[in-house]
């Protein structure tokens, strides 16, 4: 597949394992330079190693998304704002299964702070680079509701709009 992302650049958080890990491969295929960020560092070298004998660019950034400096640090590692083409706002989650009636007001306070306030500081930081160079994509992974076992049990609507 040619998707027109040689010589892009990607950022992508919760990139040492799972779908985030999977999407660095798919772009790596496609020419990207990797910016890949999650917490331990040690995971996300060993990651960007695997990705760069298989001929990728890669630069790690440990950091966790919940670090407002995290964005800048990013954007920096990418070389600049201007820089970054692609954004994939991966990593995120909930408080576990806890079941919906056992989940305190911190639990969706959290969930929240990582699940949306940390994905859009994250886009707030490159989407003037977009908007100048008229290109871009962003994309944020949509998890569970907390408490929610499975999303046809949960109880927000899948479209809201
Ligand atoms: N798997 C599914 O079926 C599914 C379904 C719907 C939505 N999703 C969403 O898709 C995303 C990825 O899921 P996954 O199953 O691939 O997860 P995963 O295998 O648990 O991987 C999570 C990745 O995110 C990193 N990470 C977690 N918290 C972070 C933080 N605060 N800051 C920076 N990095 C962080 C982890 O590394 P560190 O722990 O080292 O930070 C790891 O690299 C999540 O947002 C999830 O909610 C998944």
């Amino acid at each position: 597949m040619d998707l027109g992302l040689s010589g892009r650049v990607a950022v992508i958080t919760g990139a040492s394992r799972g779908i985030g890990l999977a999407t660095a491969r798919l772009l790596a295929a496609e020419g990207a330079t990797l910016v890949l960020c999650a917490r331990d560092a040690s995971r996300l070298k060993e990651a960007a190693a695997g990705l760069e004998r298989s001929g990728a660019a890669v630069v790690p950034v440990p950091g966790d998304v919940l670090d407002p400096e995290l964005p800048g640090r990013l954007t920096q590692a990418a070389g600049g704002d201007g820089r970054v083409d692609v954004l994939v706002n991966n990593a995120g989650g909930d408080s576990g299964y806890l079941g919906f009636e056992k989940l305190a007001d911190a639990d969706w306070e959290a969930t929240y702070r990582l699940n949306v306030v940390a994905p859009v500081r994250l886009i707030r930081s490159v989407l003037p680079g977009m908007r100048r160079r008229r290109w871009g994509a962003s994309s944020t992974s949509r998890p569970t509701p907390p408490g929610c076992q499975n999303r046809s049990a949960c109880p927000t609507p899948r479209r809201p709009w």
